[in-house]
């Protein structure tokens, strides 16, 4: 059972190449005009796009292009194809493919990647259970802003409305008589919003159960145009207690290493189809990601090497930026010759209120992972676990004590180092496949204008 992806009828015998996404291969379905159901091919009822059921005999194929075929006895016409089905033989682009998110799947490409990033889905799961984590869900409607970047979506309530305001949702907001939206009639009584982090709820799991991770959706209204950028993202994050940085770094490389060599070993003609046709020599770039040792580096040292460097950046750097996509990709690709590097010891100004001081007063023990042209595929840090230096800085940051209450409290009572990172699951899956866009590493984008399909 399939959908045709091919026809081709001779007079004497049909082809059809036939897909059911499990693999990338089609089968060939050769016909005689004696199979029974031959008269649906005859009267032109099969065609691309439609859905069949097909019995016969695998036998040696007699082509060079695959190494078996089946010699169909009997068709059946499951659904049929209307004649305006959009993706035909000829190649589409992946810019196209995009308006046809419904039916992308059906691509060579988009079944690779659906696999590799189910395959990729799997191994994380399997990399952090056989290594004592527990996986705990983090709630998606949180009232808390963990990266304090304020790009938020906010939830708000909608009053039930009869089916001529279904589609007027505005009208459907409780508002004072001000016309200001009124919390208190409001589902949660105030504002929330969708989480752009699991981290704050993970710690609370970690410092209970020791290591844990959560693997979710998160959300980002971060009005960003570009190739690695999505609005509805899903991320990796693992919490470690009794941790610090450099635990924090070895299990972000041991979690990377396992998951490429997870995909190189277990998903091997999709990842060939990638080799050939999206990103020549991937294959060999992951087996060394897999095999060899990350570059660390501090981010002083990174400054000083962007600051030397020949190239001409758009941004220009000095100590206290915050690295730009292009200074990353320097950084890997043409500093380090395509070998991930984690950069160490952030300013403390460019991140976020929870992480760790250093001893400098100046910097914080964070740590990004770049990768060849995805840039930034994970960022991670050891947490401020001392209760006084985590209340001063959200002093400093003028954030609202009271409302981290309970994440202060995790200070309060038996407190322990800890750190943690988290990997946006499409850029992993943009890595681990050469796609070039993340909007077409996760089945329905969404992205600023558009929330289709
Ligand atoms: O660096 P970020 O903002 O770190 C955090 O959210 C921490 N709370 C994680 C932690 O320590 N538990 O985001 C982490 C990763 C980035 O490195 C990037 O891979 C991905 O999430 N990411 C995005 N992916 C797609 N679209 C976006 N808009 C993304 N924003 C971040
Ligand atoms: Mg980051």
């Amino acid at each position: 059972m399939g959908w045709v992806r091919t026809l081709r009828v001779q007079s004497s015998v049909t082809f059809i190449e036939v897909n059911d996404g499990s693999c990338l291969s089609n089968m060939q379905c050769v016909m005689g005009l004696e199979a029974e159901g031959y008269d649906q091919v005859e009267s032109g009822l099969i065609t691309t796009g439609a859905s069949i059921w097909v019995q016969g005999t695998v036998v040696e194929s007699q082509g060079s292009k695959q190494k078996v075929e089946l010699k169909v006895n009997k068709i059946i016409l499951v659904g049929k194809s209307d004649p305006s089905y959009p993706i035909q033989k000829k190649r589409v682009s992946r810019e196209f493919l995009r308006t046809k998110a419904h039916l992308r799947p059906r691509t060579n490409t988009f079944g690779a990647v659906a696999r590799v990033r189910n395959a990729l889905a799997y191994a994380t799961h399997k990399f952090f259970q056989e290594n004592g984590f527990v996986w705990v869900s983090s709630p998606i409607i949180t009232a808390s802003d963990c990266e304090g970047a304020g790009e938020q979506f906010c939830v708000t309530t909608l009053i039930p409305g009869s089916q001529e305001v279904a589609n007027s949702p505005v009208d459907r907001i409780p508002k004072t008589k001000d016309g200001l939206i009124d919390w208190s009639q409001d589902f949660f009584g105030k504002p929330a919003f969708l989480t752009v982090s699991g981290q704050l709820n993970a710690e609370t799991y970690a410092t209970a159960l020791s290591d844990v991770y959560t693997f979710g959706p998160t959300f980002r209204a971060e009005n960003s145009n570009t190739s690695r950028h999505l609005a509805e993202f899903w991320m990796i994050e693992p919490e470690l207690a009794f941790a610090d940085l450099i635990d924090d770094m070895a299990c972000a490389t041991a979690y990377l290493q396992y998951v490429v060599r997870h995909v190189l070993e277990n998903c091997k003609e999709d990842m060939e189809f990638f080799n050939t046709w999206i990103e020549k020599g991937i294959i060999d770039r992951l087996t060394d990601v897999a095999e060899k040792d990350f570059v660390q580096l501090t981010y002083t040292d990174a400054v000083e090497l962007l600051l030397k460097a020949k190239k001409k950046f758009e941004f220009p750097v000095e100590w206290g930026c915050d690295l730009q996509s292009e200074h990353e990709r320097y950084i890997t690709e043409e500093a380090f010759g395509g070998c991930p590097v984690i950069i160490r010891d952030y300013p403390k100004d460019i991140k976020a209120f929870y992480m760790r001081q250093n001893d400098d007063g100046k910097t914080v023990a964070a740590m990004d992972v770049l990768v060849p042209r995805v840039g930034e595929l994970i960022g991670g840090s050891q947490r401020e676990e001392r209760l006084e230096y985590l209340e001063d800085r959200l002093d400093e940051l003028k954030l609202n004590k009271e409302s981290f209450w309970w994440y202060l409290d995790l200070r309060r009572y038996g407190s322990v180092p800890h750190a943690g990172f988290g990997l946006g699951f499409e850029r992993l899956v943009q890595f681990a496949t050469g796609i070039e866009n993340i909007r077409d590493a996760i089945p329905f984008p969404r992205v600023p204008g558009s929330a289709e399909f």
